[in-house]
């Protein structure tokens, strides 16, 4: 495709409007579409909408195909529009939330669902997903939180390159977002400032992106928030200056949904004009939902501002995102209605969503309730998640709740012989109270059971976008039916939904076990009766940290020392680091999750007291299954760095390992220390590992205290 050639014969106008995207809506024709709503809001008309550069968010598929139609009919160069959307956790069949991918610690398993999602997209007739979501967050008040996979830079890293290879395995382009650090909220308020060193950008926020961009991504979304002043929108520093110039990036930029306009309401851009400077400044190139390039640009190429040749550049990339998506060749190929039925919903990917949500949930607690037996014969499945399919997540994309499997199917599913029943007992809601006829009822269904299954939490529509809290605590109302319900049968397990860590210090004192399950999608219940009752042994590892209040926020385990450190995590010390009225330690940490059974580690050890300029030590343990049950552990690796030219963490993540061991087996784990993983943006802010002295730890969770110690000469 001679793409140079093309945008030779293109007014600036068609070249402008290959650089906007609109709302499906625009083209469906619904409510609040037509030139009285938004596209007068935008200055639009519907003579605009011809020669467009894409959609987002456009459902039914069937409409892909007319829609495509009438656009290529209309368009003079017979340039498809590409169709994009938010597959972030499945298209049409879900699985968990990225924070709950993030809890698998498998990229594999990641990828395999990316896959899945990729093929069901295309048949569903879209090209591009906005997704890897890689913002790292250390807030869990951000409900935006529940699409990360957690707090740590490398787990971010992997998990973004496993995205990005299973779209691209399955077919779909994938766009990174959000360009950067829009993770980092101030106090976890959504779309809220983000102030912080370059350091701490470099070192722990900007790898994910990077890790994605190295794996292919296809396009970056630039991000709502300001950094240091500057929302990225027009940040030519971080655009122009680290993704273009320094990390080598020329495929596509697409900004946020009217983030371009949204620099007026920052208050660094007076108008649409000089949001559309700025915006093309920092080689953004396509533009959501909002029409500041359409508006301005000629005048600012008349100004003598912004250079043809550079709005040329930016239909480039728009231009070459599509041929590479194939579209030109094929712009219905994708979109096929026959393909839809074999592509979607099918067994194959109800296992892959199933085995992610299995991996997916982590075991908090378990005073020894967990596995319930399968011989049970009345089972009690009580609370407001039990028995509904809206246990998707936020961005459920095509997935119907109609589909899900419910807690309560599932666990009839698996036990055909037994009495299952169920109650609702309170509802989930913020603000939910307590029914004493309710209550009631749920502590005589428990009292009358042999297992009680008490599901509670957070709905699923309270995390993702605009949802940040101010309590990350459980309602009363959910309290009042725990306390009844464990009070009446001992034999409960709480099972937890939510889309982010929760701060759960009182349900920890009372529930006798407590899985988290976070979202886990359309076989959310098929997932949970099997781990309930130990057909799958738990396996998940926390990749944020669970803290014990609120006011912990923003907590996460890699933090620096202090010149006064915490002296006793769980109680204050006068004049250390700490709180006067609670813990500094979270309530679980980072890499935290039980089993069921135990791991025991022994014989750590480090290969050489010394490790060479460019050489590399070996640090391995011995890992035993100490009980019953064949199960699966991730050994984790962390390091700390001891003295350097600027404070240090106190542990770093550098490598993970899964063992599954039949009961009483044992094997080494083993990780390679590289001179790389030791470097980080020291004094001089230069990326290099500096000499001295290093503590590597193995362990099952980032509280692992037994370490081995080498110099890097
Ligand atoms: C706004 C969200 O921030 C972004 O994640 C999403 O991709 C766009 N809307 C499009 O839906």
């Amino acid at each position: 495709m001679d793409i140079k050639s093309l945008i030779a014969k293109m007014t600036l106008k068609e070249k402008l409007m290959q650089l906007t995207q609109l709302n499906a809506e625009f083209f469906l024709g619904q409510a609040g579409a037509e030139a009285t709503g938004p596209m007068a809001d935008l200055g639009l008309t519907k003579d605009d909408l011809s020669g467009i550069h894409s959609t987002l968010n456009f459902r039914g598929t069937d409409k892909v195909r007319q829609v495509q139609e009438k656009h290529l009919a209309a368009d003079k160069h017979k340039i498809p529009m590409s169709f994009m959307m938010d597959v972030v956790h499945g298209c049409r069949t879900i699985y968990p939330l990225p924070i709950g991918m993030g809890a698998t610690f498998s990229p594999e398993t990641m990828a395999d669902c990316c896959e899945m999602a990729a093929r069901e997209s295309l048949a569903m007739g879209i090209n591009v997903t906005f997704s890897p979501m890689v913002d790292l967050a250390r807030d869990a008040r951000w409900g935006r939180i529940a699409e990360t996979t957690g707090e740590d830079p490398l787990l971010n890293c992997d998990m973004a390159k496993a995205e990005v290879e299973g779209y691209h395995r399955g077919g779909l382009q994938a766009c990174v977002k959000h360009y950067a650090a829009y993770g980092a909220a101030e106090a976890g308020r959504d779309y809220n400032t983000v102030d912080m060193s370059e350091r701490t950008l470099r070192e722990y926020y900007l790898p994910s992106y990077k890790a994605a961009v190295d794996a292919g991504v296809d396009m970056v979304m630039t991000s709502f928030n300001s950094m240091n002043g500057i929302p990225s929108a027009g940040n030519e520093w971080l655009v122009k200056g680290i993704l273009r110039d320094e990390w080598g990036f020329d495929k596509m930029i697409i900004s946020d949904y009217n983030a371009f306009r949204e620099l007026i309401t920052h208050g660094v851009a007076e108008d649409e004009e000089q949001a559309a400077y700025m915006a093309m400044k920092a080689t953004n190139d396509v533009e959501m939902m909002s029409a500041t390039y359409l508006h301005c640009m000629e005048k600012l190429i008349d100004d003598g501002k912004i250079s043809v040749a550079d709005v040329d550049k930016a239909v480039e990339r728009a231009l070459r995102n599509k041929e590479e998506a194939g579209l030109f060749d094929a712009p219905h190929g994708r979109a096929l209605r026959e393909s839809e039925e074999e592509a979607v919903l099918t067994e194959k990917n109800r296992e892959i969503a199933r085995i992610a949500a299995e991996k997916s949930a982590v075991l908090l607690k378990n005073d020894g309730v967990l596995p319930f037996s399968d011989k049970v014969k009345r089972v009690a499945v009580i609370g407001p998640f039990a028995a509904t399919g809206e246990i998707m997540g936020i961005w459920r994309c095509y997935g119907d709740g109609k589909d899900t499997v419910t807690v309560l199917d599932g666990v009839k599913k698996l036990l055909p012989d037994a009495s299952v029943r169920y109650t609702q007992g309170v509802g989930g809601e913020i603000g939910a109270v307590a029914d004493k006829a309710a209550i009631k009822e749920a502590v005589t269904l428990a009292a009358t059971s042999d297992a009680v299954i008490l599901t509670l939490g957070e709905p699923q529509g309270d995390s993702g976008e605009g949802n940040s809290k101010l309590d990350l605590e459980l309602g009363a109302a959910q309290y009042e039916l725990l306390d009844a319900v464990v009070a009446a049968n001992k034999n409960t397990a709480v099972l937890l939904f939510s889309g982010r860590p929760l701060a759960i210090t009182r349900l920890s004192k009372t529930a006798p076990a407590i899985l988290e399950i976070w979202q886990p999608g359309t076989e959310g219940g098929s997932a949970a009766a099997n781990l309930m009752f130990g057909k799958v042994v738990p396996e998940g590892k926390l990749p944020a940290s669970f803290p014990a209040f609120t006011g912990q926020c923003p907590i996460y385990y890699n933090r620096y020392n202090t010149g006064r450190p915490v002296a006793c995590d769980t109680k204050r010390v006068a004049y250390s680091s700490s709180y006067i009225d609670g813990p500094v330690r979270p309530l679980y940490p980072f890499g935290y999750g039980l089993s069921y059974t135990t791991f025991g580690y022994s014989e750590l050890k480090v290969s050489d007291k010394t490790m060479k300029r460019g050489g590399t030590v070996t640090v391995s343990a011995r890992v035993k299954n100490e009980g019953k049950v064949t199960a699966t552990e991730t050994a984790q690796l962390y390091v700390r760095d001891l003295v350097g030219s600027c404070v240090r963490p106190i542990k770093e993540l550098k490598g993970y390992k899964k063992l599954t061991l039949t009961p009483g087996a044992e094997k080494t784990v083993a990780f390679e220390i590289t001179e790389d993983m030791l470097a980080f943006y020291g004094a001089d802010m230069k990326r290099k590992a500096e000499s001295g002295e290093f503590r590597a730890f193995i362990g099952g969770d980032s509280e692992t205290a037994e370490y081995v110690t080498f110099a890097l000469e």
